[in-house]
Parts: structure tokens; C-alpha cells; sequence
């Protein structure tokens, strides 16, 4: 198959590359030097490349015997470098190259990063090279389809530990303070996977078969190293098993990088990741410890899907996102059934592709895409979840053992190469000896959006169609063809393939549950009286928790979009659902505290109180105020849920609750860890400026990530005005770490009484944070999304003409606007209906 590239074309082709980095601490610049064997299909005489950031001092191309001295030129938008020979050459050559470049503090490319050890300012680097920025490091064909080998060596202070995707080969004396550290050749691979580490890291190791496994962290830090070194061994002998094909590399290192953009990255056989998402032991709390089995297992199964097997273009990124995300949930499950990872499904990933596809501005998993930026922009939900979701559709679809050999196929047959989603469609369709795989599943990728089926009674039937739904109600002709599974009052399940816009149920019975076990990624509209009779047979708990939960978020959904009003749900809620599971009470109570959001002074306000809290006090009423041991990790989800939106109601039992638990906290006894975070955000929520000034002070020096991060977050639930305008200017401060500057401003965006505040606070600072979040750190498109709570004319008019201005968009987050523009407008539009 033909190569397809964006930007450099397919005359050249990398091959291999021998790279030597010099990496300048305390300068924080480096030196390198690259050599890169190339083939050349037609003569040529110019040498494109990609780089950025970066001082190339000299270039040479060697072919045969010839030694031939270039002429560099950059071009700095495009980020290339062309090389330009004296006479054309063709076939093999190596292109020499020396470069200078920055250890940047922006989190990108080989930069650097800070921490203290015993009270001193120690620094590492490391890279992060995906989507576009191994061009920051070394000159280089930056695009996935560009595979090559590479031998990396490092020149580093003597008692520097470094790292890379392959072992180390060989260490060499060069000088009294300096070491040459030359690691092992690397299979093929895309250069977004390359790695680089550098610093004082210590490890803690293991061995799965003959794999070494070893968790880093600075040495301040290893010890929270355990749980990462255990789910690692569990998760990689499970991607082996369900893959049929073995870890590939002799090594994979795990580690914990103090400033780290996003959660994790896939580097191969050398996984970075954010700190909190990785350190835990057994005083974590069962969200984030989930958080770092999930976040594992994600860059786990990219070793294959993603690293093995790459897309052969970023318009097909989702191939590496949805799969990792949804094989985690695979690895956890097996190792952990405990856990109830498919209810979790639902509510993370189900739920939350759906919510963030129902916008008119929504966008095809497949999409066209150019720059950095573009690229940049969709690793979004869609990406991840909707691909997610499809995917677990796919699954159901083809069934558990077809889909597993397809996959098995698909990786076997693009081992050490690309492909796109056709060759995977093909492949599984190939495993399920079928002809329509490929053509049902097409119209998930390509289409935006998703469908609504509406289902009417007809006599002796039910009469099903399907439009698209979005939350403004558009008028749309597009249609899928849904795999569709119900069942019925008779208690009978059955199945059908609906590929036209109109079906037909031929039942008798009062009621059918469409999307019975919730495997389809579409929405369900009932009638009324379909309705009641459906929330009398969950007022009964006669339904599984995860179609209860189908039925709620689609009635939820249908409010949203002016089907059903407010008062409408919440009666629902309260007649219904007040004995309902989880995933059932999850989706509820976070969709009782929207509604307080939006809802804050206004009209159905007192309503929404009140229902929440019948609803919250009988859940408690049902799990308890406090963690028994071993109970199950939802249970103890909802219970800090239930908790914190009692908080938010202003319940008195609950701040009282926690006030007691915060004194505990205070005076030093210990505090279960799943109720830490909501201590403090309540206790902010109701509280003042020495509240305020006590967070700080224990925040400056709390050194276990997971606490640190829930006294960042309090700092924006302050009802205060002035408190909040401080947590702002608090969170651009040196105190708080470029990582996690967006804490803040994302719980305030949760904070009801402090919308407005955040809207003009970012107009106002906005120039510098497009400037403090350069394209690679894909922060910037956080903060426009903190802006979809809004909910005046007012305020939509000014969001609009802010962003009309040239400049303060970029190419990062010229979608996002487009889609907080339309939730604001229809959060206005559910306020006017509700008044
Ligand atoms: N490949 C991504 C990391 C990444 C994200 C690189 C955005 C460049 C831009 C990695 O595999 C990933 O998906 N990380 C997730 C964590 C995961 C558990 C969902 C992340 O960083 O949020
Ligand atoms: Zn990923």
C-alpha cells in the first residue's frame, strides 16, 4: 500500500537513524548529532525534514563514497528544514546533521523538568514527542508512516541514570565527569515513540517471564512505586495472552515524570506519566488507584495497538486511543472483577461519548487533519470514547472470539508497520465469516453524531425510527445501521439489525427496554406511557443496573433537549429511582448536581435541592456515612459523591458531617482517603479566609500527589468572591506547577457561584495563556471547555465575540469553541423553556 504523507512527501524514505544527544544541565541546552540513512526513490537534490526549535549548524549526505556538504535553510511555520546539495543523488545515502536545541520547561520535545530533593531544586529532562514534537529534539521525518530503527546514545554527567526505548548496550568513560551511554538498537518504529531520560531516578524491578519491569520515580518518590510495578506484571501477561503476540521488547520502564502535560504516553518500552496517575499505596483511594490500573493498562495496550501496529495518518489517531481505552477496561476487568469495570464503561466512556457527541459541532471519529494544531485537537472524547463505545458495540456485534481474532489477525499481518481502519474492519470481518462487519461499522467512523430511536406503540407492534439527535433538535437525513437488542414485559430478549430509518417490534406486551444491556451507541426516546411503565418495573428493580441507567441518561439527554422538561425528570427521579444501583445512581446524582449548576438562583433551584436530597440521604441511608472494609469501589464512589452534592445542596447533617472529619484532619488523626477530597471542597464550599490560607500552607508542601491535587482543587470552591479572584492568581503562581495550572479554573467551572467570575477572568488573562500553553502541552483547549457552564443571552453574545477575534484563536481549539458556543446556547435555551 501506498504511503500516504502529509507534509514530506514519499520520495525519501528513513530508514535508520544513529542519533547522539549531549544534554546540557544546567544550561538547559543540548547538543546533538544525527545521522540518518535514507533511501531516495528519484534523484533529487533537496533533503526535507522536519524541526523545530532547533539550530542546525551543519549538514552533510553521504552517498557511496562521496561526502557532499549542504546548504541548510529553515522554514519555521512549516517546521521543516530543507537541505539543499550541490548535484542530485538517489538511492541509499546518509544524511549527517548537528543540531543545539532547548531543554524547554513547556513540556514538550526534550524538556525539562523540576523537583526538590531534600529541600534543593533538582531538575531531569525527558521528552514527549506525540503528535508533532520529536522535531524539537532532532531532525527528523515526523510522521507516523515514517518507521525506521534507531541507536541512541547520550553523553551525561557520570552518576546520571539514563533511559531509553531499549536497554543500555554499553557505558564508556570520556572525560573525568562525563559517560557515553549507548543503548540497543530499536525494532521500526514512528519517531513520536521515541524516548529519551535523564536524571536521578530510582527503581524498583520485576520480571514477567523474560521482561524486566521497572517503576522510576525521583528518588523523593520511588517509594509509591509498588502498586504501578504489580498492575504493570498483572496487565502485560494479560495484553500477551489476549494478543497472542509477546511484549516484544526485553524491557519496559515505567515513569513518573514531576511536570507532565497529559496523563501518560505510550513511548515504546518506556511509558512516562504524570505523577498522581502512577505513585499509590495502600493509603490511595480507590478513584485514583483505579486511575493508575486503567492509566496503565491504557499505555500497555498502545505497546501493541498504537507501537506494533501504528495508523498510517493522525486522521486515524482514534485507531490507537479508542483501542487503548477500551482494552484497559479489558485488563483491569480480568485482573480485578471485583470492580465492576463494565458498569464503569457505561458511565466514563458510553456516557460520556454520547454527552460530548450530541452536539451539532461534534465531529466524525475519522477526520481530516493537517497541522499540529488539528492533530493536536482531537485527542478528544471522541477519539477515545465515542471510538470506545464503537468499538464495544463492534464486540457485542461479532461476538467475543471473533473480534479477539480479527484483532490478532489485524496486529500479525501490520506488525512493525501501518494501517488504517479498513484493514482492521477487514480483518475482523474476515475472523466473523461475514460480509456486512464492514459496512455496518462504517457509518459509526464517518458519520458524526449518533442516532435517537424512537419507539411507538401500534397496536399488536412498536414501530421504531431513527433520526439523528442532537440536543438543538436539527434536522438531519443521515442513518446507521444499528444493531439493535431488546427485551420485553414477556421477559423475552431479541435482536434486530434496523438498516433502514424505520423498524417494526412485533410484540404484544407493554413494554420493550430497547438497548437492553446498553451495548449500542444510541439513545432510546419513550413515549410518556412507555415511560411510566418502564420506571415502574425500576421502582421494582426488575431491570438490570446498567439499562436503568440506559433509561435515565437518555430521559436526562431528552431534557437537555426540550423533549421533556425539568420538572418532568426530576418527578422521575423522585417516583422511580430512589432504590436504583450503580451505574444507575452515578449518572443520577451527577446529573441532579448539573442541574444545580445551571440551575443556581434560578427557577427549579429549590426543586432540584430538594430532590437531591431525598435522593442522596436515601442512598447513604442505603451504603452507610463510612467505608466498611472491603466494600465494593462504586459503593464507595457514590458514597464521597453523595456526600459532596449534600454539601453542594447545603444540607446541614452533611457540612456538619464534614466539619468533624475536616477538625480530625486537622488535628492529625487519620481520615479515611475517599473522603479527603470532598473534606476539603465542602469545607471550602462553606468556608472562609483562614480556610483559605490553611489549604495553601499544606498544599506548598504536601508531597503525595493524590493529596496535593484535592487541596488544589478546594481552592476553587470557595463561595467568596475575592477568595476565588486569589485561587486564580494562585494557579498561574510558581506555587502551583504548569501541570497543574488547570485545576482551578476546572473546578471553579464546577463551582456555581463563580461562573461569571472565571468567564471574565479568562478574557482577561487570555493572551497570556494561550502563550504559557504552547501547542504541544494540548492544555489549552481545557480552559475554553471550563466556559460550558455558562448560561445567559449575556454571556453567549460575549463568548462569541471574544473568540471572533483572530487573536485569540488558534488551530488547537478552533473546534472546542465551536462546541462551548453551543452548549452555551443550549444551556440558555433550557433556562428560557424552564423559566
Ligand atoms: N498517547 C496518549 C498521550 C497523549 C495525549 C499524547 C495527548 C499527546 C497528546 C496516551 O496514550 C493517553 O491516551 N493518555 C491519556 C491517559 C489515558 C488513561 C486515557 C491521557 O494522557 O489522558
Ligand atoms: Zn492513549
Amino acid at each position: 500500500m501506498a504511503l500516504q504523507h502529509q507534509t514530506l512527501g514519499t520520495n525519501i524514505i528513513p530508514l535508520h537513524y544513529t542519533l547522539t544527544f549531549e544534554p546540557g544541565l544546567p544550561r538547559f541546552r543540548f547538543r546533538g548529532a544525527a545521522a540518518i540513512d535514507i533511501s531516495i526513490a528519484k534523484a533529487t537534490k533537496t533533503i526535507a525534514l522536519n524541526a523545530k526549535e532547533l539550530e542546525i549548524s551543519s549538514a552533510q549526505v553521504i552517498t557511496g563514497s562521496e561526502k557532499l556538504s549542504a546548504s541548510i535553510a529553515m522554514n519555521v511555520p512549516q517546521q521543516e528544514v530543507t537541505i539543499t546539495l550541490p548535484k542530485l543523488v538517489q538511492g541509499n545515502a546518509t544524511v549527517k546533521l548537528e543540531f543545539t536545541g532547548t531543554h524547554n520547561d513547556g513540556m514538550y520535545g526534550f524538556y525539562r523538568s523540576k523537583y526538590l530533593l531534600k529541600g534543593e531544586e533538582q531538575f531531569l529532562l525527558t521528552t514527549q514527542f506525540e503528535a508533532a514534537n520529536a522535531r524539537a529534539a532532532f531532525p527528523c521525518f515526523d510522521e507516523p508512516a515514517f518507521k525506521a530503527t534507531f541507536d541512541v546514545s547520550m553523553i551525561v554527567g557520570k552518576d546520571m541514570f539514563t533511559v531509553s526505548n531499549m536497554p543500555i548496550k554499553a557505558e564508556k568513560r570520556v572525560s573525568s565527569r562525563t559517560k557515553l551511554v549507548t543503548f540497543q538498537t530499536s525494532p521500526k518504529m514512528s519517531t513520536y515513540l521515541l524516548y529519551l531520560g535523564v536524571g536521578q531516578f530510582k527503581f524498583i524491578s520485576a520480571k514477567s517471564g523474560k521482561v524486566l519491569i521497572r517503576v522510576l520515580a525521583t528518588p523523593d518518590k520511588i517509594h509509591l512505586g509498588k502498586l504501578a510495578l504489580r498492575y504493570t506484571k498483572t496487565f502485560l501477561q494479560f495484553f500477551e495472552r489476549y494478543f497472542k503476540i509477546p511484549y516484544p521488547l526485553p524491557k519496559v520502564d515505567i515513569i513518573a515524570i514531576p511536570d507532565f502535560a497529559s496523563g501518560a504516553m505510550e513511548n515504546w518500552g518506556a511509558i512516562t506519566f504524570r505523577e498522581i496517575a502512577l505513585l499509590g499505596d495502600q493509603d490511595t483511594s480507590v478513584v485514583f488507584k483505579q486511575n493508575i490500573a486503567i492509566t496503565i493498562a491504557h499505555e500497555l495496550a498502545h505497546q501493541w495497538f498504537g507501537n506494533l501496529v501504528t495508523m498510517q495518518w493522525w486522521d486515524d489517531l482514534w485507531l490507537n486511543e479508542s483501542f487503548a481505552t477500551f482494552m484497559s477496561y479489558k485488563a483491569v476487568h480480568d485482573a480485578f472483577p471485583e470492580w465492576d469495570v463494565p458498569l464503569q464503561y457505561f458511565e466514563e466512556t458510553i456516557a460520556d461519548a454520547l454527552s460530548a457527541d450530541e452536539l451539532e459541532s461534534t465531529h466524525p471519529i475519522n477526520v481530516k487533519v493537517n497541522t499540529p494544531g488539528e492533530i493536536d485537537e482531537i485527542f478528544d472524547k471522541i477519539s477515545y470514547d465515542k471510538g470506545g463505545s464503537v468499538l464495544h458495540m463492534l464486540e457485542s456485534y461479532v461476538g467475543e472470539k471473533a473480534f479477539r481474532e480479527g484483532l490478532h489477525l489485524y496486529l500479525r499481518t501490520h506488525a512493525y508497520g501501518n494501517a488504517t481502519k479498513d484493514q482492521l474492519w477487514g480483518a475482523i470481518q474476515q475472523a466473523h465469516h461475514d460480509t456486512t462487519t464492514s459496512s455496518m461499522i462504517k457509518g459509526w467512523i464517518t458519520q458524526p453524531g449518533f442516532p435517537l430511536v424512537e419507539v411507538k406503540r401500534q397496536g399488536k407492534r412498536y414501530l421504531l425510527s431513527q433520526t439523528r439527535f442532537t440536543l438543538t433538535r436539527k434536522k438531519y437525513t443521515q442513518k446507521w445501521t444499528i444493531p439493535l437488542n431488546y427485551s420485553t414485559a414477556d421477559g423475552k430478549p431479541g435482536s434486530l439489525l434496523l438498516t433502514k430509518l424505520r423498524g417494526t417490534i412485533f410484540d404484544s406486551s407493554p413494554w420493550p427496554k430497547l438497548n437492553y444491556g446498553q451495548d449500542g451507541y444510541y439513545r432510546v426516546k419513550y413515549t410518556p406511557e412507555l415511560l411510566d411503565a418502564l420506571g415502574e418495573q425500576i421502582r421494582q428493580q426488575k431491570f438490570y443496573p446498567l439499562d436503568v441507567a440506559g433509561i435515565e441518561n437518555d430521559l436526562f439527554a431528552l431534557v437537555l433537549a426540550g423533549e421533556y422538561t425539568i420538572d418532568y425528570y426530576l418527578d422521575f427521579i423522585e417516583k422511580h429511582c430512589l432504590t436504583v444501583a450503580y451505574p444507575a445512581s452515578m449518572s443520577i446524582s451527577l446529573h441532579l448536581n448539573s442541574l444545580l449548576h445551571v440551575g443556581y438562583k434560578r427557577r427549579w433551584e429549590n426543586t432540584t435541592k430538594r430532590v437531591s436530597t431525598i435522593f442522596h440521604h436515601h442512598l447513604l441511608g442505603q451504603i452507610g456515612w463510612s467505608r466498611p472494609k472491603n466494600e465494593k469501589n462504586t459503593t464507595t464512589m457514590l458514597r464521597s459523591l453523595s456526600i459532596s452534592s449534600l454539601g453542594i445542596a447545603d444540607d446541614e447533617k452533611a457540612i456538619h458531617y464534614v466539619h468533624n472529619l475536616l477538625e480530625q484532619i486537622r488535628s492529625g488523626k487519620p481520615v479515611d482517603s475517599n473522603l479527603r477530597g470532598v473534606v476539603y471542597s465542602i469545607s471550602a464550599w462553606r468556608g472562609d479566609a483562614s480556610l483559605y490560607n490553611y489549604l495553601w500552607k499544606r498544599y506548598i508542601r504536601e508531597q503525595v500527589p493524590e493529596e496535593n491535587r484535592k487541596l488544589l482543587r478546594a481552592g476553587g470552591m470557595f463561595r467568596d468572591k475575592i477568595l476565588i479572584q486569589k485561587a486564580l492568581a494562585w494557579s498561574q503562581s510558581d506555587n502551583v506547577r504548569l501541570q497543574d495550572s488547570f485545576v482551578i479554573p476546572v473546578t471553579i467551572s464546577g463551582n456555581p457561584a463563580a461562573s461569571e467570575l472565571l468567564w471574565q477572568w479568562l478574557q482577561q488573562h487570555w493572551i497570556q495563556l494561550m502563550k504559557r500553553y504552547s501547542g504541544g502541552t494540548h492544555m489549552l483547549p481545557t480552559f475554553v471547555h471550563c466556559l460550558s457552564g455558562l448560561s445567559t443571552r449575556k454571556q453567549l453574545a460575549e463568548f462569541q465575540a471574544f473568540f471572533r477575534q483572530k487573536k485569540h484563536l488558534r488551530d488547537d481549539i478552533k473546534m472546542v469553541v465551536r462546541q462551548v458556543a453551543e452548549r452555551i446556547r443550549i444551556n440558555v435555551a433550557l433556562v428560557e423553556r424552564n423559566s
